[in-house]
């Protein structure tokens, strides 16, 4: 008899934890809430507002799961992981302080100056007067941070300067205050390290493509297409990525008297030297990044989540596939600034070989069709033994999925390829 697990969340993300925990002889019950078309054809779905702790905690009372896994940050933020530590409930995902780590910026970048932590220098703008003396000290290019949580489009950057004063003025205005970043340039990388306070693991480092353009071009979403590894992280840049900021994260983690029981999303900028800086901290998996991870470790995942929430990990080995994954979002017209949904999705029989189908905006309308239900429709992944080949099994299939006005970007992994 093996234990109950639910995943929190309904993206591409949470549909590649359910697939994986489907292969872990551990677990004999998945749950997923709220869930999307594709987890429900690996567990059950619950429809619950995870918005609401209670719901969520009674849930998993109800369920009398042995461990939640949180998709997303909100719940985390909003410290879904410390109460379902005070009533004896497992979780993967950190406690509500860490997650601060993401939660806050301003917070973040302090965090990351005491600890002396490469990242950019940053100040905070309250009052539109300060924008004429601080303007010039940070561009052009002008970096522009929400200190807010927006699924990655709370940032503006631009060589326009006109635009750059528009972003702070109505940042100051929405939220009272804005970040002013200095521009790093660069190449992005995503670093997922799992951790708890006993040790930590690196899993394969991935690269997103944020910008809704090919070439890169356009304006920021949530992750438009990913692949793994990423040949940017050699050995040596993964080994100055541990030493100057995952030790001193985990030690400092590892220090506190909450816990940190989860993953570790490092979001770096790595320069033209192989120095990497952090861009952005987040508490959770990536999504895609998720979609190009799991498929590379091979070892059991319900174990790694188990052993990561008992303060175990340094307990056990994780180990990976030598082989590559690559996804290419589809997403809805009109994403990101508005999402058009409710479309029939059609021709997904025609999934080729080695090629996996990632829901994330989807639905079922209960008459056999398949509805779009938000901004990404779905992760369209390829695993093969070049990247090249992972590309040409994503595109081969996507261009046969039928979708009223939907894009992708006809470029992932092209840095690399
Ligand atoms: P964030 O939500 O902080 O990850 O920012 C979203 C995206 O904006 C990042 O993935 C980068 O592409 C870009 N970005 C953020 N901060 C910087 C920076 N300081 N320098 C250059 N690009 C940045
Ligand atoms: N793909 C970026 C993120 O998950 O934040």
């Amino acid at each position: 008899m093996g234990d109950r697990v639910l995943v929190i969340g309904s993206g591409g993300r949470e549909h590649a934890i359910a697939l994986g925990l489907k292969e872990s002889k551990g677990v004999s019950e998945l749950h997923i809430a709220p869930g999307n078309a594709g987890t429900s054809m690996v567990g059950e779905n619950h429809e619950i507002d995870i918005s609401n702790i209670d719901e969520v905690i009674k849930l998993a009372r109800d369920l009398e799961v042995n461990l939640v896994i949180v998709g997303p940050e909100g719940p985390l933020v909003n410290g879904l992981s410390d109460e379902l530590n005070k009533v004896g409930i497992l979780c993967f995902g950190p406690h509500s302080k860490g997650a601060m780590l993401e939660g806050s910026k301003e917070y973040a970048n302090e965090v990351m100056m005491n600890l002396d932590i490469p990242t950019a220098a940053s100040v905070k703008i309250e009052d539109i007067e300060q924008i004429e003396e601080l303007i010039d000290d940070f561009g052009p290019i002008w970096v522009i941070k929400r200190d807010v949580l927006a699924g990655g489009k709370g940032v503006t950057v631009t060589g326009n300067k006109d635009e750059a004063i528009k972003a702070i003025s109505e940042g100051i205005k929405l939220d009272g205050f804005v970040l002013l970043e200095e521009f790093l340039e660069g190449e992005e990388a995503s670093m997922l390290v799992v951790m708890d306070e006993s040790g930590f693991v690196c899993l394969p480092a991935s690269q997103d493509h944020k910008r809704v353009g090919e070439g890169d071009l356009g304006p920021n979403t949530g992750g438009m297409g990913a692949y793994a590894p990423a040949p940017i992280v050699t050995d040596s840049v993964k080994n100055k990525v541990i030493d100057r900021i995952i030790v001193p994260m985990h030690d400092w983690l590892s220090s506190q008297n909450t816990l940190y029981r989860g993953c570790l999303y490092v979001g770096l900028m790595i320069n033209q030297h192989g120095d990497p800086y952090v861009v952005e901290f987040n508490v959770r998996f990536g999504d895609p990044e998720t979609q190009v991870t799991i498929p590379l470790i091979s070892s059991d995942l319900y174990e790694l989540f188990l052993a990561t929430s008992e303060g175990r990990l340094a307990e056990i080995e994780v180990e990976f596939h030598n082989r590559h994954v690559l996804t290419v979002v589809l997403a809805s017209e009109g994403y990101p600034a508005k999402s058009m949904t409710g479309r029939i999705i059609s021709g997904l029989e025609n999934k080729v070989e080695n090629c996996i189908i990632h829901h994330a905006g989807t639905k079922s309308d209960g008459l056999g069709n398949l509805l779009s239900n938000g901004g990404r429709v779905l992760a369209i992944t390829g695993v093969s033994n070049s990247l090249y080949g992972a590309s040409v099994i994503s595109y081969k299939f996507i261009q046969k999925i039928g979708l009223e006005g939907s894009h992708y970007r006809k470029d992932i992994g092209y840095k690399s390829l």
